[in-house]
């Protein structure tokens, strides 16, 4: 049975382009996005979406008067699409307990930080500030509380010393763009149980900050 995802988004959906290219449109991975739905009108991503023949709407955040009436109309426009699984591919909205609880533990994001360092934004920023080695980016189980849900996959990409927010946030961009993939053909294939507390990985539990994987010559191998 494919797996069929939904993909929520506020903005300029390039996680969405890779997971169109690498997901959906291959023919040995059985999962299909069955809908895309963005926080914001304006996102590029839903021209994205458009122009794959994806099936698209917007709920704007901006039409409702509070996070509660916003998730109720999330929810109304995701539940006919019978989803497994929903995919927060830059989805910049801040969900709310009831939102996450009707839909978990199938929810995942990928958040631009080796989690558990850097919850909540500007995170490249941060990395730079600390002196860190590396930065990267983490596919997580989404919980009510922020970036804090089982880690599945990180990938690290090393800091280079002349790096800026923006040159680091385009490297960790581009590994997202492999590392999201592979999460979801690992999903289709089965391998994955993914839990509240925790995620199992062809049956072995993972460690909390999931498996460490870096780039090497566009593809990803193990730390
Ligand atoms: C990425 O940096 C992702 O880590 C964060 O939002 C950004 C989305 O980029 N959650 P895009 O819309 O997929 O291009």
């Amino acid at each position: 049975m494919s797996r069929r995802l939904v993909v929520l988004l506020s903005g300029r959906g390039s996680n969405l382009g890779a997971l169109i290219e690498q997901v959906h449109l291959h023919p040995g991975v059985a999962a299909e996005i069955v809908g895309v739905v963005s926080s914001r009108r304006d996102a590029v991503g839903l021209e994205r979406a458009a122009a794959a023949n994806l099936y698209t709407r917007a709920i704007d955040h901006r039409d409702f008067p509070d996070r509660e009436s916003f998730d109720a109309a999330l929810a109304r426009a995701i539940l006919p699409l019978a989803p497994d699984r929903l995919i927060l591919a830059g989805f910049m909205r801040i969900l709310t307990n009831a939102f996450v609880e009707r839909f978990s533990p199938s929810i995942l994001n990928v958040h631009p930080s080796l989690l558990p360092d850097f919850r909540g934004l500007d995170t490249h920023r941060r990395a730079l500030m600390r002196g860190d080695a590396y930065a990267g980016a983490s596919i997580h189980v989404v919980t009510p509380d922020l970036d804090a849900g089982p880690v599945i996959a990180r990938v690290r990409v090393p800091i280079r010393k002349a790096d800026t927010p923006e040159s680091l946030a385009e490297r960790v961009l581009a590994a997202e763009h492999l590392l999201f993939p592979e999460v979801l053909r690992w999903d289709a294939a089965g391998r994955l149980v993914l839990e509240r507390e925790q995620v199992l990985l062809d049956h072995r539990a993972l460690p909390a900050t999931g498996i460490d994987l870096r780039v090497d010559r566009e593809e990803l191998v193990p730390c």
